[in-house]
């Protein structure tokens, strides 16, 4: 999978957002080390509050998928809605727990852009500091 598959990947989850309310749809496509790939789109309710971001769903489903491919390469966000689209804080720390070394965002050019995961969440806090 190259940087475009993996955006096109993202783009094609969003298109699958349950976002009733905000109308803002973000489909994220994780690589693990290994070589897979895990979508997932966002998922808001009523409550409002216990809506889950694209990114989160994404390491969800790779969670469940397998107990050894867990290690994130990079994770690629899309939104028809922002041009870039970056992972809010909440998903950055939730994909720093699994590693992730690069985020990939699309401008409004459709030029991709990589970013080291340092550069995202710098100075950050993970299971090696516990
Ligand atoms: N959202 C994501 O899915 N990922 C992000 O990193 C930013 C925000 C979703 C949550 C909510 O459903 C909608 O975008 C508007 O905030």
């Amino acid at each position: 999978m190259d940087l475009r598959e993996m955006m096109d990947a993202a783009r094609t989850a969003a298109d699958k957002a349950y976002a009733p309310y905000s109308n803002f749809h973000v489909g994220a496509a994780i690589l693990t080390e290994s070589g897979t790939v895990r979508l997932g789109c966002n998922i808001e309710n009523a409550s409002y509050g216990l809506t889950v971001c694209a990114e989160r769903n994404a390491v969800g489903e790779m969670v469940q998928a397998s107990q050894e491919d867990r290690e994130i390469r990079l994770v690629a966000v899309a939104s028809p809605e922002a041009a870039p689209c970056f992972p809010c804080g909440a998903c950055r720390q939730v994909l720093r727990e699994f590693g992730c070394k690069e985020v990939v965002v699309e401008d409004e050019n459709g030029d991709l852009h990589r970013y080291p995961f340092e550069q995202i969440l710098p100075h950050s806090f993970g299971p090696e500091d516990l």
